[in-house]
Protein backbone atom coordinates (compact mmCIF):
# COMPACT_ATOMS: atom_id res chain seq x y z
CA UNK A 1 0.00 0.00 0.00
CA UNK A 2 1.05 3.61 -0.63
CA UNK A 3 2.02 5.52 2.60
CA UNK A 4 0.47 8.60 1.10
CA UNK A 5 -2.90 6.62 0.12
CA UNK A 6 -3.37 6.07 4.12
CA UNK A 7 -4.16 9.89 4.39
CA UNK A 8 -6.24 9.78 1.68
CA UNK A 9 -3.95 11.15 -1.34
CA UNK A 10 -6.43 13.58 -3.51
CA UNK A 11 -7.29 13.86 -6.63
CA UNK A 12 -6.85 9.87 -7.84
CA UNK A 13 -8.52 6.67 -8.61
CA UNK A 14 -6.97 3.19 -9.51
CA UNK A 15 -8.65 -0.43 -10.06
CA UNK A 16 -8.11 -2.57 -6.83
CA UNK A 17 -8.00 -6.41 -7.74
CA UNK A 18 -9.32 -8.30 -4.59
CA UNK A 19 -8.65 -11.97 -4.07
CA UNK A 20 -10.71 -14.98 -4.93
CA UNK A 21 -10.91 -18.53 -3.99
CA UNK A 22 -12.40 -20.20 -6.39
CA UNK A 23 -13.09 -24.13 -6.49
CA UNK A 24 -16.03 -26.74 -7.42
CA UNK A 25 -18.80 -24.49 -4.75
CA UNK A 26 -17.94 -21.62 -6.61
CA UNK A 27 -16.06 -18.37 -5.91
CA UNK A 28 -15.39 -16.13 -3.00
CA UNK A 29 -13.95 -12.94 -2.14
CA UNK A 30 -13.08 -11.19 0.56
CA UNK A 31 -11.92 -7.52 1.49
CA UNK A 32 -10.15 -5.90 4.83
CA UNK A 33 -9.10 -2.67 5.93
CA UNK A 34 -6.18 -1.40 5.86
CA UNK A 35 -5.38 -4.48 3.71
CA UNK A 36 -7.16 -4.52 0.15
CA UNK A 37 -8.35 -0.84 1.23
CA UNK A 38 -6.01 1.87 2.04
CA UNK A 39 -8.28 2.76 5.23
CA UNK A 40 -10.51 1.66 7.86
CA UNK A 41 -13.88 0.13 6.41
CA UNK A 42 -16.57 2.69 8.20
CA UNK A 43 -19.51 2.59 6.22
CA UNK A 44 -20.85 0.39 3.68
CA UNK A 45 -23.65 1.01 1.32
CA UNK A 46 -25.13 -0.27 -1.72
CA UNK A 47 -27.33 0.63 -4.79
CA UNK A 48 -30.05 -1.86 -5.77
CA UNK A 49 -32.85 -1.97 -8.14
CA UNK A 50 -31.42 1.12 -10.51
CA UNK A 51 -33.55 2.01 -13.27
CA UNK A 52 -31.19 1.19 -16.47
CA UNK A 53 -31.29 5.11 -17.77
CA UNK A 54 -30.99 6.71 -13.55
CA UNK A 55 -27.57 8.74 -13.23
CA UNK A 56 -26.12 8.70 -9.79
CA UNK A 57 -23.31 10.85 -8.15
CA UNK A 58 -22.74 13.88 -9.29
CA UNK A 59 -20.74 15.24 -6.72
CA UNK A 60 -16.83 14.96 -4.88
CA UNK A 61 -16.04 14.59 -1.00
CA UNK A 62 -13.79 16.84 0.67
CA UNK A 63 -12.23 13.92 3.18
CA UNK A 64 -14.30 10.64 2.19
CA UNK A 65 -12.39 7.65 0.42
CA UNK A 66 -14.65 5.17 -1.24
CA UNK A 67 -13.86 1.78 -3.29
CA UNK A 68 -16.61 1.23 -5.69
CA UNK A 69 -17.89 -2.42 -6.83
CA UNK A 70 -19.93 -4.09 -9.60
CA UNK A 71 -21.15 -7.01 -7.05
CA UNK A 72 -23.92 -8.08 -10.08
CA UNK A 73 -24.42 -6.62 -13.47
CA UNK A 74 -22.43 -3.35 -14.70
CA UNK A 75 -22.11 0.28 -14.92
CA UNK A 76 -19.91 3.54 -15.79
CA UNK A 77 -18.21 5.55 -13.40
CA UNK A 78 -17.01 8.89 -15.13
CA UNK A 79 -14.00 10.43 -12.82
CA UNK A 80 -13.40 14.33 -13.26
CA UNK A 81 -10.17 15.34 -11.04
CA UNK A 82 -10.72 18.99 -11.49
CA UNK A 83 -7.76 18.56 -14.89
CA UNK A 84 -8.99 15.63 -16.58
CA UNK A 85 -11.68 13.51 -17.13
CA UNK A 86 -11.70 9.73 -17.76
CA UNK A 87 -14.01 6.68 -17.09
CA UNK A 88 -14.44 3.67 -15.84
CA UNK A 89 -16.77 0.35 -16.31
CA UNK A 90 -17.43 -1.77 -13.49
CA UNK A 91 -18.20 -5.34 -14.20
CA UNK A 92 -16.14 -7.75 -12.14
CA UNK A 93 -16.94 -8.33 -8.60
CA UNK A 94 -13.22 -8.60 -7.62
CA UNK A 95 -12.07 -5.32 -9.13
CA UNK A 96 -13.19 -1.97 -7.57
CA UNK A 97 -12.59 1.60 -8.48
CA UNK A 98 -10.57 3.14 -5.57
CA UNK A 99 -11.96 6.92 -5.71
CA UNK A 100 -9.95 9.02 -3.44
CA UNK A 101 -10.99 12.46 -1.50
CA UNK A 102 -11.76 16.11 -4.06
CA UNK A 103 -12.74 13.78 -6.72
CA UNK A 104 -15.73 14.46 -8.97
CA UNK A 105 -17.94 11.34 -9.86
CA UNK A 106 -20.98 10.52 -12.08
CA UNK A 107 -22.21 7.04 -12.44
CA UNK A 108 -24.77 5.91 -15.46
CA UNK A 109 -25.37 3.19 -17.95
CA UNK A 110 -26.61 0.55 -14.97
CA UNK A 111 -27.50 -2.78 -16.10
CA UNK A 112 -30.57 -4.57 -15.38
CA UNK A 113 -30.42 -5.94 -12.39
CA UNK A 114 -26.85 -3.95 -11.24
CA UNK A 115 -25.82 -4.09 -7.63
CA UNK A 116 -23.10 -1.30 -6.58
CA UNK A 117 -21.49 -1.70 -2.97
CA UNK A 118 -19.43 1.16 -1.89
CA UNK A 119 -16.68 0.69 0.94
CA UNK A 120 -16.31 4.14 2.83
CA UNK A 121 -13.33 5.50 4.93
CA UNK A 122 -16.44 7.61 7.02
CA UNK A 123 -19.80 7.38 8.06
CA UNK A 124 -22.25 9.39 6.32
CA UNK A 125 -21.70 13.49 7.05
CA UNK A 126 -23.49 15.69 4.17
CA UNK A 127 -20.86 18.49 5.03
CA UNK A 128 -18.06 16.48 3.55
CA UNK A 129 -20.15 16.47 -0.40
CA UNK A 130 -19.67 18.99 -2.59
CA UNK A 131 -22.87 19.17 -4.52
CA UNK A 132 -21.83 22.17 -6.97
CA UNK A 133 -19.42 21.62 -10.02
CA UNK A 134 -18.13 25.12 -9.89
CA UNK A 135 -17.68 24.99 -6.17
CA UNK A 136 -15.75 21.68 -6.92
CA UNK A 137 -13.33 23.21 -9.62
CA UNK A 138 -12.83 26.43 -7.39
CA UNK A 139 -11.67 23.98 -4.43
CA UNK A 140 -9.55 21.37 -6.52
CA UNK A 141 -7.99 24.55 -8.62
CA UNK A 142 -8.08 27.29 -5.93
P1 LIG B 1 -26.07 10.31 -2.51
O1 LIG B 1 -24.73 10.14 -1.88
O2 LIG B 1 -26.36 11.65 -3.14
O3 LIG B 1 -26.33 9.16 -3.59
P2 LIG B 1 -25.58 8.83 -4.96
O4 LIG B 1 -24.22 9.45 -4.89
O5 LIG B 1 -25.57 7.35 -5.03
O6 LIG B 1 -26.38 9.39 -6.08
O7 LIG B 1 -27.19 9.98 -1.41
C1 LIG B 1 -28.56 9.91 -1.71
C2 LIG B 1 -29.35 10.15 -0.42
O8 LIG B 1 -29.07 9.13 0.53
C3 LIG B 1 -29.01 11.48 0.24
O9 LIG B 1 -30.23 12.02 0.77
C4 LIG B 1 -28.11 11.09 1.39
C5 LIG B 1 -28.57 9.70 1.75
N1 LIG B 1 -27.47 8.85 2.24
C6 LIG B 1 -27.43 8.50 3.58
O10 LIG B 1 -28.30 8.89 4.40
N2 LIG B 1 -26.42 7.69 4.03
C7 LIG B 1 -25.45 7.23 3.19
O11 LIG B 1 -24.53 6.49 3.62
C8 LIG B 1 -25.50 7.61 1.80
C9 LIG B 1 -24.45 7.14 0.83
C10 LIG B 1 -26.52 8.42 1.38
Amino acid sequence: MNTSEQGGSRGSVRIIDLPVISDRRGDLTFVEGRNHVPFDIARVYYLYNVPVDSERGGHAHRQLQQVVFALSGSFCIRIDDGHATSEHWLRDPRKGLLINRLIWREMDSFSQGAVCMVLASHAYDESDYIRDHADFLATVRG
